[in-house]
Order: C-alpha cells, then sequence, then structure tokens
C-alpha cells in the first residue's frame, strides 16, 4: 500500500517537472503577446486594393478609379517601356525596375523595410494612394477613417505640394515644370459634398 503510494508520488513529481517548461513558455507567450498589442504598431503598407474596398462607390467619390485612370497607376509599368530602357540605357542602366535611381519615384514605399509592407501590397501599384496618404494599416478601419483627427493620429497623411515634389523635381529625367495647381487639377479625387454627412 504505502509502496504504491511512493510510485504515485514519483509519477507525480516526474510528470509536473516534464510540464513546467511548458507552462513557463506559455506564460512567456501570453506575456509577451500582450505587450506587443499595447506598443503601437510601426504602420504597414497595405496597397491600394485595400484603400479600393471603401473608396470605390458614387457615394464616396470613386478615389480608386479616378486613381486607377490616372499616370500614377501605371508609373511602374512606364518603366518596362522602350522609352523608359532608353532613357535608362543612357545612364548606364540595363533594367529600370531594378535600379533605385528609377524605381524610388515610379512605386510606393521604395527603399522601406520589407517587414513594413503587408502580404496585399504589390509593387507594381506604381505610385499609389499610400505614396501621398502615408501607410495605411494603423489607420483604414472604419472607425478610425471616420475620424479625421483619429485617423491623422494613426499615420494618415493630408498632402500637400510638399508631398508632390519629392518626385516631381528635376532629378526625373523627364522633368516637366511642376505647376502644383495644374497638376493637382490632373489628379484630384474628392469626396462628394453630401456623402455620409
Ligand atoms: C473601411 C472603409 C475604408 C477603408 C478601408 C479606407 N477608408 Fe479612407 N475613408 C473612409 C471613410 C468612411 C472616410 C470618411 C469620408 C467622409 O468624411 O465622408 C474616409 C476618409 C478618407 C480620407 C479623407 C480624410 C479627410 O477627412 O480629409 C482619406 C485621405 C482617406 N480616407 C484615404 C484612405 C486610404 C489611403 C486608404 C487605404 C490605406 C483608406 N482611406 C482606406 C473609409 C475607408
Ligand atoms: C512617388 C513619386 C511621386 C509623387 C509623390 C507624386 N507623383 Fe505625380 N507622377 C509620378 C510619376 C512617376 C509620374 C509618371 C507616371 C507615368 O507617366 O507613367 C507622375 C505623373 C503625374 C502627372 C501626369 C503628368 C504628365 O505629364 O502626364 C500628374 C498630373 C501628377 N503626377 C500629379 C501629381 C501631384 C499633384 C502630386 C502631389 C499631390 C504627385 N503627382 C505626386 C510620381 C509621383
Ligand atoms: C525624382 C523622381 C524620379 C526619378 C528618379 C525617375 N523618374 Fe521617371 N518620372 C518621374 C515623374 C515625376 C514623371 C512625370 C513626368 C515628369 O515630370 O518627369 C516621370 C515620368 C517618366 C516617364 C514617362 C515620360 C513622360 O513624359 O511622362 C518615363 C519613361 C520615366 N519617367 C522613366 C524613368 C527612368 C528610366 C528613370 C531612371 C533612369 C526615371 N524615370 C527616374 C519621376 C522620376
Ligand atoms: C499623388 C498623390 C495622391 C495619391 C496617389 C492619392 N491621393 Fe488622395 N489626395 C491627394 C491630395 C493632394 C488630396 C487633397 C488634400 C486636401 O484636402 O488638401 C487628396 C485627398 C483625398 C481624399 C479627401 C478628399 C476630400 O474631398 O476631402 C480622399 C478620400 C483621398 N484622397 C483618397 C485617396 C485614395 C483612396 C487614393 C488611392 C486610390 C488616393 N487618395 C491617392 C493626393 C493623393
Amino acid at each position: 500500500m504505502r509502496e504504491s503510494v511512493v510510485r504515485v508520488g514519483w509519477v507525480v513529481g516526474v510528470g509536473l517537472l516534464c510540464v513546467m517548461p511548458f507552462v513557463i513558455l506559455v506564460l512567456f507567450a501570453v506575456a509577451t503577446s500582450a505587450r506587443a498589442q499595447d506598443a503601437p504598431r510601426s504602420p504597414q503598407y497595405v496597397g491600394v486594393e485595400k484603400c479600393g474596398v471603401c473608396h470605390k462607390s458614387e457615394k464616396q467619390g470613386r478615389q480608386f478609379v479616378i486613381w486607377q485612370a490616372s499616370p500614377h497607376a501605371k508609373a511602374w509599368a512606364e518603366l518596362a517601356t522602350p522609352e523608359a530602357l532608353k532613357i535608362a540605357k543612357a545612364k548606364g542602366i540595363d533594367d529600370p525596375q531594378k535600379s533605385e535611381k528609377c524605381a524610388r519615384c515610379h512605386t510606393t514605399g521604395y527603399g522601406v523595410d520589407a517587414k513594413l509592407k503587408a502580404e496585399t501590397f504589390k509593387v507594381e501599384e506604381g505610385v499609389g494612394c499610400e505614396v501621398c496618404h502615408g501607410p495605411g494599416s494603423n489607420y483604414k478601419t472604419m472607425k478610425i477613417m471616420k475620424d479625421k483627427s483619429l485617423a491623422m493620429q494613426n499615420g494618415l497623411i493630408i498632402p500637400d505640394e510638399k508631398t508632390c515634389v519629392k518626385c516631381h523635381n528635376a532629378e526625373s529625367p523627364t522633368y516637366k515644370k511642376f505647376v502644383f495647381a495644374e497638376f493637382y487639377k490632373q489628379i484630384t479625387h474628392p469626396i462628394p459634398k453630401e456623402a455620409g454627412k
């Protein structure tokens, strides 16, 4: 009788010893994930399609549709045209899409850490929404988007001329004199006055 009690004690003791590391691991994982949730996450580039989900309708102002028809949407593809290859060749560049000297102005979030690009992001989108409005992972939810100041706290940028001249400047090999009012007119995508208000 006493022997079997001792044996049971042994089994329980050894069992606990085996389980302990896992218990500690789980506790540790829970603690770290809680901490990760507390810290504000670095905003990621989510790609134009994500914005398009809400910014496509007539009522919202069809920003996505207007953008798709704009030169910015084909900025990446442009780098594969014969004209681009010719410009590049003269500068000793073989593939403009692979060269920082061209790609930095022809796509979104060029050169940022790969971790800051969500799986939904595609380099082919060219000059997308987030070039001008900031990476959207933290502000793109309906609750935040509906509150302009909350959206801005979460990274939404209301761009102006300074945003444009990061690319529209004499470092562009095909530079056309940039006049904000004129250029902006060609890409404007306002929310209709009556929308949601
Ligand atoms: C879940 C739906 C939703 C998604 C996704 C979304 N938006 Fe919005 N966005 C809205 C709504 C709703 C408004 C507010 C419209 C209004 O004020 O009438 C808004 C407003 C805006 C505004 C105007 C802010 C202001 O008040 O001046 C900008 C700029 C904007 N969104 C950009 C983006 C970009 C860029 C993305 C993608 C990263 C995006 N949105 C994704 C729903 C969305
Ligand atoms: C990330 C770089 C970048 C930024 C920022 C940018 N653009 Fe552009 N833009 C381009 C590129 C690249 C093209 C050429 C696209 C093509 O033709 O394939 C272009 C073309 C244009 C064109 C057409 C010009 C033409 O001659 O046909 C207009 C208009 C324009 N942009 C307006 C603006 C405005 C307004 C802003 C700021 C609100 C802006 N862009 C910000 C890169 C940029
Ligand atoms: C400083 C930003 C910038 C860099 C760097 C850049 N581009 Fe562009 N690219 C633009 C802008 C902005 C436009 C729109 C027209 C303009 O103002 O030049 C454009 C337009 C173009 C066009 C369309 C031509 C047209 O008339 O609209 C081609 C082709 C092109 N770029 C090729 C290249 C190649 C090839 C390289 C690298 C050797 C390059 N770009 C580097 C900003 C840039
Ligand atoms: C080349 C830069 C550029 C790109 C790309 C761009 N926008 Fe904008 N966007 C602007 C500028 C500039 C304004 C005007 C800001 C202001 O109100 O002064 C604006 C305004 C807006 C507004 C508010 C309009 C209003 O009436 O208040 C919305 C919504 C918006 N953009 C959504 C988008 C979405 C969605 C995309 C992508 C599909 C996009 N934008 C792409 C530059 C850009």
